[in-house]
Order: C-alpha cells, then sequence, then structure tokens
C-alpha cells in the first residue's frame, strides 16, 4: 500500500494531538541531564526515552508523532523491544532529525548555517527502512538589531528548501523548522522585532521551497512563535497570539496543512497558553498545534530524575504536559486545569 505523504502530513498535525519532539543530540541530552545530576550514557538516554514512549496515556491519546535523534531510532527498550515499536503500537509516527547541527557561519559573526545535506539521500532511504515517516531540519536565526543579514539567512532557507525536496522523493514528510531565537543573545529585542524577523524568514523559506518544487501539501511547517525575546519578556498572551497569527496568515500558504510551533525556551504553561489563545480566537487555513521538546519534558525530566522507582511519576508529569497541549491544539485549555492536577 502506497503511503501519500499529504495524509501522513495531515494525520501529524491534526484530531488536538501533536509532536514530541525528543531529538536532542548527544551534546543537548547531556546538558538536559546536567540539570538532575545524571550522567549521559547510551543507557540512561535509552531509559529516559523509553520511559516518554512508554506513557500509554499520552502517547495514544495526545501524541501524533516523535522526533528522534539517530540512535535512537536504532535503539531497543531494555527488553529488547525496538524503541520504533514502542512508538508505531501507540499509533504515533516515528520521525528522525536529519540535520546535523547549527555551525558557526563563516564570515558572519554570530550567525550560524545547519549542516546536514551531503549524503542525505542515502540517509533517508535508510531512516524510511528504520520506519521514520516524517523528518525535522533546524535552520536558526538570531535576531537582534543587526541581524540576521540576508546572506546567512538566505543560506539557511536554501538549505531547508533542499532538504524538504530530499525528503519528499524518499517518502518522508519534511517539517521545515526555521527557528527565530527567543533566548538567543543577547534576547532583549522586542515583539516588534520579532513580527519583522519572522516575517522576512517565512517569506524567503516559502520563496525557496517553491524554487525547489517543494509540495506544500507534503510538509509541515515548524516556526518559533512571534514573541519578545527571553530578557525583555513583556507582551500579553493575547498579543502573542494575535501577533503571531497575523504574520503566519501573511506568509503561510493554505495549501499547508499544518503548523506545528517549537517552544524555544518559552516555559511549560506559557507555550500551551499562547497555542490555546491562537485556536481558540482565530479562524485559520491551516491546523495549528504543537512540537514540543522543552516545553513537554522539562517536568518529566524533573519528576523522573534519572531514577526507576520514579518512572510512574515521570510518566504522569510528562501525559499531563501532553494533554494541557492536546486541548491547547483544541483551543481548550483554560489555568485551571493546571492547578487540578
Ligand atoms: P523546543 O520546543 O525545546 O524549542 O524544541 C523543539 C525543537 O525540536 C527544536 O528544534
Amino acid at each position: 500500500m502506497s503511503e501519500r505523504l499529504e495524509d501522513i502530513a495531515v494525520k501529524m498535525v491534526t484530531g488536538g494531538k501533536g509532536l514530541l519532539a525528543a531529538d536532542e543530540s548527544t551534546s543537548t541530552i547531556k546538558k538536559r541531564f546536567d540539570t538532575i545530576g545524571l550522567e549521559s550514557t547510551a543507557d540512561s538516554r535509552r531509559d529516559y526515552r523509553e520511559m516518554l514512549f512508554r506513557a500509554d496515556e499520552a502517547m495514544n491519546d495526545y501524541i501524533s508523532g516523535v522526533i528522534l535523534y539517530e540512535e535512537t531510532l536504532f535503539q531497543k527498550a531494555a527488553d529488547g523491544t525496538p524503541l520504533v515499536e514502542l512508538i508505531k503500537a501507540a499509533g504515533s509516527i516515528p520521525g528522525i532529525k536529519v540535520d546535523t547541527g547549527a555551525k558557526p557561519m563563516a564570515l558572519a559573526p554570530g550567525e550560524t548555517i545547519t549542516e546536514g545535506l551531503d549524503g542525505l539521500a542515502d540517509r533517508l532511504a535508510r531512516y524510511h527502512e528504520a520506519g521514520a515517516r516524517f523528518a525535522k531540519w533546524r535552520g536558526v536565526i538570531a535576531i537582534s538589531d543587526t541581524l540576521p543579514t540576508y546572506g546567512s539567512l538566505k543560506a539557511n532557507a536554501h538549505a531547508l528548501a533542499r532538504y524538504a525536496a530530499l525528503c519528499q522523493e524518499a517518502g518522508i514528510v519534511p517539517i521545515v523548522e526555521p527557528e527565530c531565537l527567543m533566548d538567543g543573545k543577547p534576547g532583549n529585542h522586542d515583539i516588534a522585532r520579532c513580527v519583522e524577523v519572522t516575517e522576512f524568514v517565512l517569506r524567503t523559506v516559502f520563496n525557496e521551497l517553491a524554487e525547489m518544487k517543494v509540495d506544500l501539501e507534503g510538509m509541515v511547517l515548524k516556526p518559533n512563535m512571534v514573541i519578545d525575546g527571553k530578557n525583555a519578556r513583556k507582551a500579553s498572551v493575547a498579543e502573542v497570539a494575535e501577533r503571531t497569527v497575523r504574520v503566519l496568515k501573511a506568509t503561510v500558504p493554505a495549501a499547508v496543512p499544518g503548523i506545528a510551533f517549537l517552544s524555544g525556551g518559552q516555559s511549560t504553561e506559557e507555550a500551551t497558553a499562547h497555542l490555546s489563545a491562537m485556536n481558540a480566537t482565530y479562524d485559520m487555513p491551516w491546523a495549528l498545534t504543537f512540537s514540543y521538546g522543552r516545553a513537554l519534558q522539562e517536568d518529566a525530566l524533573k519528576a523522573w530524575g534519572g531514577k526507576c522507582e520514579n518512572v510512574a511519576a515521570g510518566q504522569r508529569a510528562f501525559t499531563h504536559r501532553a494533554r494541557m497541549n492536546s486541548l491547547a491544539a483544541k483551543g481548550s485549555w483554560k489555568k485551571d486545569l493546571e492547578k487540578a492536577a
């Protein structure tokens, strides 16, 4: 039976479900584990992710797909079951981060270019064989008074489009992620500056996607919300929702089936409140959901603390955030549901 990219993309973003970004690179997951004093080893990474993927209610009811790091795609649970099979058994779709990281860009101080295109077609064939049906590539855009430069933005948008085309040829839905940093340096930009940069970034990305003949119906966009910098937060929930929807309406074609936000350094509750406000307030041509890393995992990581006796507590914390964000994807999250838990 042939699978259509369009159907996979719709499944990723609809029904009040969203994506769990569990694709931290080995160096990023080490930073996360440092916060709970846990050594990062292949086994501790496995144990942590296995705990998440075995949280039945969260995985069955709220999570449409999981973005994995390559190690996890080929890793087995403690009892020998491939982790990918746990995800599929819950009716969720395995996905894979395929970029090899944002590296300092030559002659562009303060900016990065995301690498990973060389040999990507061969890797995608292997990932498809291993069960991955969608992929992620993150281009990183710094915001300041003077950044981004057009050269850096253009190079990152071009790489995103080449990656997306390769994915579609391999039968894999590309998540196109241009992240304008909320928590970069200096992180003191106001929301108006974020409007300006995000709008220009999305326009540039969709131009490149068109030039590379990417089928918009077979992709998912993963943008930042329009929000002021982490060191200058003032905008209200309503303002973040309003500005974000306006920028998206001005730049994202209606052919795109869905938009799944990154959390980008927002607190867990902020990320939920913003998503819910957008869905509750506006009519939009695309589904709007979550593809959160930190905002889905932070509480679970803390509750688990690296101890096997805390697995159930970690799963409860993860399930709670997944449920809150599922409600937000339907526009029906309320603050008092947090307290009730
Ligand atoms: P955050 O939600 O923690 O920003 O992570 C999402 C992600 O996948 C970034 O690439």
